[in-house]
């Protein structure tokens, strides 16, 4: 652990509050350390954490496989610039490409610009093949990312007049309503784009029939069907990909979170029938750094090898009993949302954020996505074990408000 003593501390935080820009509030805690579900504080306080770097760590706080992966490839070769292939970027492309219906691969590193590159992907598509139509259909209640087009992307209200004038092109839908979107097509729109489970949205998933609709519908209008598996991918709900447990294939596909376990990186997956960009379209310095990618390719390995997949559903089923369980003790819990480890408890209540605060006050991190919806994200391999000590803080917390 770094040894910070209290002087330090508050020189720390009063340099944080001259230098470091605000976006946000932030508690006072400077986190020092991270081993698998667990974080320590600089005053060496033990955390819970059900947030897990916001869906990312899938393999636990400083996973001594990400570590290793890290350590042997910066030890040969960091980044040899993003024009010319390395064996690292060829083989996790190549990885990804047999364990998904994918058939091509762009890294880069976060989701919002794997997003971004499926539009331009899309929007490509559609002015060579689809007589130079460029409109993208997303849905409301959805979350694509902040750079300006992805915030155009997303079904956000509260950013609607943000940052005007936005990036044009992009039409919102009724989510799980495929009327809605029949109606929104026209012979302008290129693709439509979603979240299976909207994670941000506060863990609502779409219905399988819905899915077979929507796949059905963008065949039909020879559009293209994209989904945003930032959050859903890499085992978070129990399947190495979420469209797998809706029975569909998608066009194009974007991973991020856990992808790199913490590492920053990301990807943009696509079929061959609509990998189009010409040279100069799509690239970035940072784009299929060996770095990035031998320890995105760990990561995965892992994830395979552990079968951490499975451990998410089941740990899942277990952790979705014990919060039924709350349900049915407390009145103020309306129901419990999700699947696998992307689970949710939506309240009758708008007092998520208290019982976040609460939670961290106990040294259990959970997240608040909107004033009556608390989330948990953990890392996939957690066991029963720390759902329990979840559950018991939560029971205490749920058993004061009234
Ligand atoms: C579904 C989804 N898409 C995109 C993003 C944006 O990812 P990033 O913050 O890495 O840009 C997020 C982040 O929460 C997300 O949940």
């Amino acid at each position: 652990m770094q040894n910070i003593d209290n002087t330090e501390y508050i020189e720390l935080l009063k340099k944080a509050e001259k230098s470091v820009m605000y976006v946000t509030n932030r508690p006072e805690i400077i986190f020092t350390k991270g081993e698998g579900s667990y974080l320590w504080d600089s005053n060496g306080n033990k955390y819970l954490d059900m947030i897990a770097g916001w869906a990312v760590c899938c393999l636990g706080h400083s996973s001594p496989v990400m570590v290793e992966a890290m350590t042997q490839q910066a030890k040969v070769l960091i980044n040899p610039s993003p024009a010319f292939y390395n064996k690292p970027a060829i083989e996790f492309a190549s990885l990804l490409t047999e364990i998904s219906c994918m058939d091509k691969v762009f890294f880069i590193n976060s989701g919002a610009e794997a997003n971004e590159g499926a539009i331009k992907l899309a929007r490509k598509y559609g002015q060579k093949y689809l007589n130079g139509a460029y409109e993208i259909i997303t849905t409301w209640n959805s979350f694509h990312g902040r750079t300006l087009a992805m915030m155009a992307a997303s079904g956000k209200k509260k950013w609607e007049n943000l940052f005007e004038p936005k990036p044009k092109g992009f039409k919102r839908v009724n989510y799980n309503d495929i009327e809605d979107l029949k109606q929104a097509i026209s012979k302008d729109t290129c693709a439509f784009m979603l979240e299976l489970v909207q994670g941000e949205g506060g863990v609502v998933a779409a219905d399988k029939t819905y899915i077979k609709q929507v796949r059905e519908l963008c065949d039909k209008n020879n559009i293209l069907l994209i989904v945003d598996e930032v959050q859903t991918g890499l085992g978070r709900l129990g399947h190495m990909f979420a469209y797998e447990s809706y029975g569909i294939e998608p066009d194009i596909m974007t991973l991020a979170k856990g992808i790199g376990g913490g590492f920053p990186l990301s990807a943009t997956l696509a079929k061959d029938k609509v990998c189009c960009f010409e040279a100069g379209d799509q690239g970035g310095t940072y784009c299929s750094t060996p770095l990035a990618t031998a320890v995105g390719k760990a990561v995965v390995d892992e994830i395979i090898k552990s079968d951490l997949c499975n451990n998410a559903k089941l740990v899942g089923e277990y952790f979705i009993g014990q919060l039924n369980k709350l349900k049915e003790k407390y009145s103020f819990i309306k129901e419990i949302r999700g699947s696998g480890l992307l689970l949710a408890i939506g309240l009758h209540k708008e007092v998520a954020n208290q019982i976040k605060d609460e939670c961290m006050n106990k040294f259990l991190l959970v997240n608040a996505p909107n004033d009556s919806t608390i989330r948990f994200m953990p890392p996939l391999n957690i066991s029963n074990t720390e759902v329990d000590e979840t559950i018991s803080i939560l029971d205490e917390i749920c058993s004061h408000i009234s």
